[in-house]
């Protein structure tokens, strides 16, 4: 947990003073950034033992993401992403929704769903019925799987049942719904759905084929939403035209599909610097977009003041325990450095985060273009890699966009002359 977040200027220091600066800001030392800072230091038994056949690493840079408050309270949030400007974007976006109160963000609490399919069911409503009136007894037998889910506070809590006609015939489907606390669940749920398909098979008289976790994870929705600054974005026609941007991927499946990339671009990188299964958020942001009809997970209004309001609804089935989460070095690091004590605190963050990118890139998008942002971004790099170091990275970057030649050379003669 940090005090501040706003660290100015972050993004001109070189990766050594970077490191030094989040030292000094997380008071986290070597011993859990270790392999953050130097991947070599990952050890590869840990590795070995995560997935099979293994034969080395595919390392992604790591960037943190500054000016960020969520329910009051400071992050700095690590990304782990190939994608140049997202985490810029971020930390922008942030910066023009501190001022007016950060993130605020509530959530479903973490239940999961597990599907039973169960076909050849003989009468399907009246085992529909048989099924609800022995709710309590399976309740026991999910929650006899998991002792440890128990004592942590959470378990199986509720069955639904949905009857479905398919194109081989008509299915019973058995749903458990169940609180996982800070685990994602997959294994929990999957096993009380297998422990409990031989008494969903006696009761309803059907045969049970499949037992598995459903990603359109509803019940496990967090909401966020932040006032962006008409200022800072650049004026009321910028604010009208964010609305108009949005609108048009309410209205518009090719646009949406793009709009809402945009949200998974910061909701990934968050996902995957802390070891959780990035496909789950996907599977579970799609289809959740889908449920009415494919549509945006964000929506923007304007307040009296000429602000833009920004929210979003998404489910969010992240774990602090288990996994890559708990294994995984850099991933262990991650999670001291957003110092959050929960996975919802982390889904807060990272539904936060989701809101942060969209907002960035259709304020891009409805002023200046994307390109623009992209090439000075690059500039700065390519200064950098020049050898450029502090008020040098802005005054090169400037002159290589100026002169469109954004190449290293250029930046090495350049920063030539500027020693001159
Ligand atoms: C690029 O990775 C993401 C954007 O295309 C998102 C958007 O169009 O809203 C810029």
């Amino acid at each position: 947990m940090v005090k501040d977040s706003k660290v100015s200027g972050f993004y001109k220091l070189s990766r050594e003073e970077r490191v030094k600066k989040l030292k000094e800001v997380t008071g986290l030392g070597d011993e859990d950034l270790g392999p953050l800072i130097d991947p070599g230091k990952v050890d590869m038994e840990v590795l070995d033992h995560m997935i099979e056949n293994v034969v080395g690493a595919m390392t992604l840079p790591l960037g943190i993401a500054t000016n960020f408050k969520v329910n009051g309270q400071d992050y700095l949030i690590p990304m782990a992403i190939e994608e140049p400007s997202v985490v810029a974007a971020a930390s922008n976006a942030a910066r023009m929704a501190r001022d007016l109160g950060g993130f605020t963000a509530t959530d479903t609490g973490p239940r999961m769903i597990a599907q039973i399919q169960t076909v050849e069911v003989p009468t399907p409503f009246a085992a529909k019925d048989k099924i609800l009136e022995v709710k309590e007894e399976l309740l026991e037998l999910a929650n006899e799987q998991d002792p440890i889910l128990i004592k942590f506070g959470g378990g199986a809590r509720d069955i639904r049942v949905r009857i479905i006609d398919t194109s081989v015939g008509v299915m019973l489907i058995c749903e458990l719904i169940v609180d996982c606390r800070d685990a994602m669940g997959a294994n929990a749920v999957n096993t009380m759905a297998e422990a409990l398909a031989p008494r969903i098979e006696k009761i309803t008289g059907g045969r049970v084929i499949l037992r598995i976790l459903s990603n359109l994870a509803e019940f496990r929705l967090v909401r966020v939403r932040a006032t962006f600054d008409q200022k800072l974005l650049g004026g009321e026609e910028v604010v009208n035209d964010i609305i108009a941007a949005w609108a048009f991927a309410e209205a518009d499946p090719y646009r949406c599909a793009t709009h809402n990339k945009g949200i998974m671009n910061g909701i990934d990188a968050v996902v995957v610097a802390t070891g959780n299964d990035f496909r789950a958020i996907e599977a579970g942001a799609h289809s959740y977009a889908a449920v009415d009809g494919y549509s945006s997970l964000t929506k923007y209004e304007k307040d009296p003041e000429g602000n833009l309001v920004g929210s979003i609804e998404i489910p969010m089935a992240v774990g602090l325990v288990g996994g890559a989460t708990k294994v995984h070095p850099v991933a262990r690091a991650c999670v001291k450095i957003l110092g959050v004590k929960t996975a919802l605190e982390l889904a807060h963050i990272i539904a936060s985060v989701g809101l942060a990118q969209n907002l960035a890139a259709l304020r891009a998008l409805a002023s200046e273009g994307i390109q623009k942002g992209h090439m000075a971004l690059h500039a700065r790099n390519v200064a950098a890699t020049a050898g450029a170091r502090g008020e040098q990275v802005d005054i090169i970057a400037e002159k290589l966009v100026k002169e469109k030649n954004v190449k290293v050379e250029r930046a090495k003669e350049l920063l030539e002359e500027l020693g001159k």
